[in-house]
């Protein structure tokens, strides 16, 4: 740009020029220090325009911008968004015509965009995950109800077409792929079905090549608009793989670019760590995998009123060990079989906002290498499945002697009671079930140490809720 208006060109057509030569996937946002206004145009990316009482804004995804207004532009690739801060217009790239696009009104509760009495998005989005866990179990209820009803008939189709497909992938980053992971547990230990849970970049370098049509593959992701996921989406595509989604965001570009898109049904989530739609995932997940063994799904109704107990139950107790292990900046947390992918991410919260570090992995892998971090009041926490507790000891044991502190995560067992140094009771449910009831202490412990540190939870430092970039 710098070098077509060196060359005499106007703002705009010098950003028109400048959009021919770039390559790839971006969303910009370009001013000049002496103007009134700011540009910003997009390729493959998504962008999202606010129009506030004077004030205008730009962002990549639509919930940063409803607490501030509910009137919203999406600006399509090929055109130019000028911003006034009373106004704006769209211009097109290539003949650089205005065009003509009535904002559009965000009718959707405020609830969402507010936070309801709780201090921080996260604790709200947390308290919340009963009910959405509720209202997705309601909608995926109907599909097997009635298969035949629209969105339902899609859920039906992609059953179908995994139990024929030659390989199943689950593909995504961050917490969504631990909800892929958990998934993958579940297809496994329920259904008898192998899946590969990958994260989306190393999708296109290790199986990209090796995938077809005959294969399918579920793209995760809350936002629906990660890069990375895009990305990977674009060359399973390529390689004609049937490609489905399990996405949050209504309108987002993961939504449009697969066939069908599984709801999440949470509403926006504001805060930066991913918490219900975490859980909404992986209760899709368990739905999936009871559809592919054939097993009854009204049994997963109870989990909802499940959740609340935990939470519940666990709140004072968490909060207290929060306090008493906050002065730590090394951690670990540890499982097995279907706790492994709710340790991974209970590891992801603590350290995404509390800036610690946190390492989540296998429980039998600590002795292979972790086990000489332990010094004493080392805090490692295990979440220990019901069927999975004489392991689970042992490890603990193993970090004991060294002078660990061992937090368990698990059903009321008196053999955990006797050897942990804290037991963190949770309801007793199915072994699945209760790797998902798991994460929720895992969350209240990140949001109780993160507090504690001065930090807010919901916008950690560095990071961002949407990552439109590769
Ligand atoms: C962690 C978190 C991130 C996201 C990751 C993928 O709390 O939120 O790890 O899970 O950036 O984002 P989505 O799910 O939008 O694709």
């Amino acid at each position: 740009m710098e070098r077509y208006i060196n060359r005499g060109y106007e703002f705009i057509d010098a950003i028109r020029l400048a959009y021919g030569d770039l390559e790839g996937d971006y969303a910009f946002v370009i001013g000049h220090a002496d103007d009134d206004k700011l540009y910003a145009f997009k390729k493959g990316s998504g962008m999202v325009v606010g129009l506030g009482e004077g004030f205008t804004c730009v962002s990549s995804d639509l919930p940063s911008i409803l607490p501030l207004t509910r009137n919203v532009v999406r600006p399509q690739d090929g055109e130019i968004v000028t911003l006034w801060a009373d106004r704006v217009e769209l211009r097109s790239v290539k003949d650089g015509r205005l065009i003509k696009r009535e904002p559009e009104l965000i009718t959707e509760s405020m609830d969402a965009v507010q936070k309801g009495g709780y201090p921080h998005f996260m604790l709200k989005e947390i308290h919340e995950q009963p009910q959405v866990g509720r209202e997705l179990l309601h909608l995926l209820a109907g599909s097997s109800e009635a298969p035949s009803r629209g969105e339902t008939r899609g859920i039906q189709t992609l059953i179908d077409n995994m139990q024929r497909a030659r390989h199943l992938y689950f593909i995504a980053c961050g917490t969504s792929y631990h909800a892929a992971l958990a998934g993958s547990v579940y297809f496994a230990q329920l259904a008898g079905r192998p899946a590969i849970p990958v994260l989306a970049p190393q999708f296109i370098a290790q199986y990209a090549p090796a995938v077809g049509h005959e294969d399918v593959g579920i793209f995760v992701s809350q936002s629906g608009e990660t890069k990375d996921v895009l990305n990977a989406l674009e060359a399973a595509e390529a390689r004609g793989m049937d490609c489905y989604g399990l996405a949050n965001v209504v309108g987002s570009t993961l939504t449009k670019a697969t066939s069908f898109c599984l709801p999440l049904c949470c509403g926006y989530e504001i805060s930066v760590p991913a918490t219900k739609t975490f859980t909404n995932q992986v209760i899709t997940f368990l739905y999936l995998a009871y559809r592919m063994a054939g097993l009854d799904t009204r049994v997963l109704d109870a989990i909802p009123d499940l959740m609340e107990k935990t939470i519940e139950a666990v709140a004072p107790q968490v909060e207290q060990i929060a306090g008493e292990i906050n002065e730590w900046n090394d951690m670990y947390c540890l499982g097995y079989g279907a706790t492994y992918p709710i340790a991974l991410e209970g590891a992801l919260k603590l350290k995404e906002i509390t800036y610690a570090h946190c390492e989540g992995t296998l429980s039998t892998e600590f002795k292979h290498g972790p086990l000489s971090a332990v010094s004493k009041g080392f805090p490692i926490v295990f979440v220990a499945g019901p069927q999975d507790t004489p392991l689970i000891i042992s490890g603990i044991n193993e970090v004991k002697v060294r002078g660990a502190r061992a937090i368990a995560i698990g059903e009321e067992d008196a053999r955990l009671r006797a050897n942990a140094d804290d037991l963190i009771v949770i309801p007793k449910s199915d072994p699945q079930v209760n790797s998902l009831l798991a994460v929720l202490p895992l969350q209240l412990l990140s949001y109780h140490m993160s507090v504690m540190r001065g930090y807010d939870p919901d916008f950690p430092r560095n990071l961002s809720k949407t990552l439109t970039v590769d």
